[in-house]
């Protein structure tokens, strides 16, 4: 075998056979197909697409390429989430000890934020002490002993994805449906959880702008799952705005903390309950109240422990940034949109996400909303409070947010969008 004639197959339209698609991912991973080949492979895969009988063998040889985790030592089912990605999402922060509150063990291998959607794993470091490196024996314990853990996965777990992942990231191959869908089924199948939530995000925000594409991610992601023998379900969700009223590190632990004590936003309360009761149904959990966990104050109790155990402080003061800039309603009217991406780009350009993998976030950095679509406003009224060490920012994120807030005459007929779209599974 070699990596001219799989790259040639695909290359002019054809379909890589299995022994190809061992072949491939097998000895990329060890290094003897070099990283301009695999480069070359991933765009023609880009172009020309996958079926799901390749998807399916791709998926299956990058959980081959490493170590598989095994949970069936937890006296409780397990139960995972996972989201393509959005701008403001924290849910991940309050869901987990949520669901484990309600029964269920959440074992949550989560990443970081790259471009304009964040990551969990940098919103978690702003608070102080916490770890998201544990070995495979601390998650364990963690699991354990408070039922839900955040944290990094180890460098054993689908290292072809880890590899490809990197590749396709500077080499505008990420925006792949069959690319993707075999990256995070991947990592998730070989994590060993029993049951999955996946939230495809739908608009500006995440990958896919379009609802049927969601859809096709989403069935494929479902029906990866559930050949490998993992309950797996998908909602669509909405990321034409952000999630709640912050992006950005420390101001999202802040608006989850806010959650988990039976307040926070509506928006982020209803998605946090539908994908808790959606992981708990498939982990046959089915009597279990997500919300009641909320309002006994037992999902915080959790989110206490879950932080403790990993290092972290549960009452330290978050890091606040040095510097605000407030931006205001130009017009009086109904905001019609806050753009997601708008609102995203901002937020990264402050400091609050990465433009490479090895840059340090800030941890203050962010932008709280004061408005959602749909809201009444009045001219000069607070609309969004910018947040950075690094004041020089400020003009570069304003051009972000140029076109971004749009705001009509107070009677313009305004229909708010559903937080869910869809369910697939
Ligand atoms: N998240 C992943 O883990 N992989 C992708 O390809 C895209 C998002």
């Amino acid at each position: 075998m070699d990596a001219i004639s799989v790259i040639r197959t695909k290359r002019d339209r054809g379909e890589l056979t299995p022994e190809q698609i061992d072949w491939v991912i097998d000895a990329y991973t060890r290094g003897e197909v070099a990283h301009e080949q695999m480069s070359s492979l991933a765009m023609a895969i880009f172009l020309n697409g996958m079926n799901r009988q390749e998807i399916a063998r791709w998926t299956a040889a990058m959980i081959a390429s490493g170590e598989r985790m095994d949970f069936s030592s937890l006296a409780r089912p397990t139960a995972d989430k996972h989201s393509t990605g959005g701008v403001g999402d924290k849910i991940t922060l309050p869901l987990a000890p949520l669901v484990a509150a309600c029964g269920a063990a959440v074992p949550q291998l989560s990443g970081r934020g790259l471009g304009h959607t964040g990551g969990t794993l940098d919103k978690l470091e702003s608070i102080p002490g916490w770890r998201a490196h544990l070995t495979n024996a601390e998650m364990l314990d963690v699991l354990r002993t408070v039922g839900s853990v955040i944290c990094a996965a180890g460098d054993g777990l689908a290292p072809a994805d880890k590899k490809l992942y990197a590749l396709r990231d500077v080499t505008g191959t990420v925006e792949s449906i069959p690319l993707i869908a075999s990256s995070i089924m991947s990592k998730k199948i070989a994590e060993g959880t029993g049951s999955l939530v996946l939230d495809v995000k739908v608009g500006s925000g995440a990958f896919m702008k379009h609802l049927d594409d969601a859809r096709e991610l989403a069935s494929t992601m479902v029906g990866l799952g559930t050949d490998h023998g993992v309950k797996t379900v998908a909602l669509l969700t909405d990321m034409s705005t952000p999630l709640g009223l912050t992006a950005g590190n420390a101001l999202e632990v802040r608006e989850s903390v806010e959650v988990l004590a039976g307040g926070g936003p509506s928006d982020v309360v209803d998605l946090t309950l539908a994908l808790a009761r959606e992981m708990l149904d498939a982990a046959g959990l089915k009597d279990a109240d997500p919300a009641k966990a909320l309002a006994d104050g037992s999902a915080m109790d959790h989110w206490r422990r879950m932080i403790t155990a990993q290092g972290g402080d549960p009452d330290a003061a978050l890091p606040v940034a040095r510097e605000q800039h407030t931006v205001t309603a130009s017009a009086s009217g109904v905001l019609t949109s806050l753009d997601a991406y708008a609102v995203g780009l901002a937020a990264w350009r402050l400091g609050a996400g990465r433009a490479r993998k090895e840059d340090p976030v800030q941890a203050g950095a962010g932008i709280e909303l004061h408005a959602k679509p749909g809201d009444q406003v009045t001219a000069g009224q607070p609309l969004l409070t910018l947040h950075t060490d690094t004041p020089e920012k400020f003009d570069y994120a304003l051009a972000a947010l140029d076109g971004g807030v749009e705001i009509g005459p107070s009677d313009t007929p305004f229909e708010a969008r559903p937080v869910v779209l869809e369910r697939i599974g």
